[in-house]
């Protein structure tokens, strides 16, 4: 599985560029703001949450939320269910949920309307990765990392059956290999 370099999607490099530059945006649009929750999503988002959190300016703290998705046959049924929730109240804190990837939308739908009926003052959406023309709900995501179309990626956090979260870089499954 993926084993050869001609399968990577976006090179380690580039993730770690594209990922400066998003903390550079979101530190800028949350200067002064007294503080910014992140809210990591287990566990895809660990490595990119990671890397992330390091390299904003501003003062943070990391939490962690685990969902998962009801499958019907290899389908998501888009019904998600929480399986962690945050350790801390987030009434009145400012919130940036951070996912590895948004695919037809039902999770991160899920997590934001969930976190906004807490009294957050705040609640916004990163993804480093959305995959184009599959939403099946409209979210609204303020920070992304890079579109990429309908296939199934894995690395810098993101797995297929567990397998090749650890990569540096994120690469296409194909499932000839
Ligand atoms: P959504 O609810 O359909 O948007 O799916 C989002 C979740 O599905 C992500 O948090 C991932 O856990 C998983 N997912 C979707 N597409 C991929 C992929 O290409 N590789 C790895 N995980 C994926
Ligand atoms: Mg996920």
């Amino acid at each position: 599985m993926s084993k050869p370099d001609s399968n990577v999607l976006i090179a380690e490099s580039e993730i770690q560029q594209r990922v400066g530059e998003l903390a550079t945006q979101i530190s800028a649009d949350y200067a002064g703001k007294g503080g910014l929750v992140l809210v990591g999503v287990l566990k895809g988002a660990f490595i990119f949450l990671a890397d992330l959190s390091r390299r904003l300016t501003i003062p943070r703290v990391v939490e962690f939320i685990a969902v998962s998705s009801y499958e019907s046959g290899s389908a998501s049924s888009g019904a998600v269910r929480l399986v962690m929730d945050v350790r801390e109240s987030i009434e009145g804190k400012h919130v940036l949920v951070v996912e590895d990837i948004v695919d037809t939308g039902h999770t991160m739908h899920y997590l934001m309307e969930m976190l906004n009926t807490r009294g957050a003052a705040s609640v916004r959406a990163c993804a480093l990765l959305q995959k184009t023309g599959c939403a099946q709900v409209e979210v609204n995501i303020d920070y992304v990392g890079f579109q990429i179309g309908d296939k199934w990626v894995v690395g810098y956090g993101l797995d297929y059956a567990e397998q090749d979260r650890t990569l540096p870089d994120i690469r296409v499954i194909q499932p000839e290999d």
